[in-house]
C-alpha cells in the first residue's frame, strides 16, 4: 500500500515537473510544422491537425545533423498540436489538442532510448500511462536518428 502511495507521488511529480519547468516553451526555438488534415495521412488518429515542434538550445545542437546524429542530455523537444479550422481558404489554429514532450536523461529512462516521454491533452490531463507501448515502439522507427523524427529546413 505505501509503495503504491509512494509510486504515484512518484508518477504526479514528474508530470507536475514537466508542466512546471517546460511551460516557457514556446519562447524556444522553432523546429517545423505541419498540418495532418486528412485520414489519408496513417497518423491522421491521433494526431490530425496543426503542430508546431520546438527545441530547447541543447536539442538545436543536434536537431541540424542527421543519422547517427546524438541529442546531448538535457535535450528537450516539444511536440505542440492544434485542431485545424478551416475558413475563406485559410487553414489556422483551432482548439489545443495535446501538448507532448521528450527529455534526455539516459540514467532515468535507459529502457526507452534515453528519452523520457510525456503527453498531456489540451486541458493538461496526462495521456502516457506506459511510455514504451504509448510512444517509445512509434519513435523507434527513427533509432538512427536517436529516436527524433524532426529534421530542420533551412
Ligand atoms: C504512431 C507513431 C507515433 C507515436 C505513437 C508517437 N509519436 Fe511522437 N512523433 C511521431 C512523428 C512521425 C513525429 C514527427 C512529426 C513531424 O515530422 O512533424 C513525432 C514527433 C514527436 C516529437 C517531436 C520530436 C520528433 O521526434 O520529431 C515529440 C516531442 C513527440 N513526438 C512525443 C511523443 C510522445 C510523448 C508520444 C507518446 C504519447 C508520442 N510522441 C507518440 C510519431 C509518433
Amino acid at each position: 500500500m505505501v509503495k503504491v502511495a509512494m509510486l504515484s507521488a512518484g508518477i504526479l511529480a514528474s508530470v507536475i515537473f514537466a508542466q512546471k519547468v517546460f511551460e516557457n516553451y514556446k519562447s524556444w526555438n522553432h523546429v517545423k510544422s505541419m498540418v495532418i488534415h486528412s485520414p489519408q495521412h496513417p497518423l491522421y488518429e491521433p494526431f490530425g491537425g496543426i503542430h508546431h515542434i520546438y527545441a530547447n538550445d541543447k536539442a538545436m545542437q543536434a536537431i541540424k545533423l542527421g543519422k547517427g546524429r546524438k541529442f546531448p542530455e538535457g535535450s528537450v523537444l516539444v511536440f505542440l498540436l492544434y485542431d485545424i479550422e478551416e475558413a475563406k481558404g485559410a487553414f489556422t489554429e483551432g482548439a489545443k489538442k495535446i501538448e507532448a514532450f521528450m527529455v534526455k536523461d539516459s540514467s532515468k529512462y535507459p529502457s526507452t532510448g534515453g528519452w523520457g516521454f510525456f503527453a498531456y491533452d489540451g486541458r493538461g490531463n496526462n495521456l502516457v500511462k506506459d511510455m514504451k507501448q504509448d510512444c517509445f515502439n512509434c519513435h523507434a522507427q527513427v533509432k538512427d536518428m536517436d529516436y527524433v523524427f524532426s529534421r530542420y529546413k533551412e
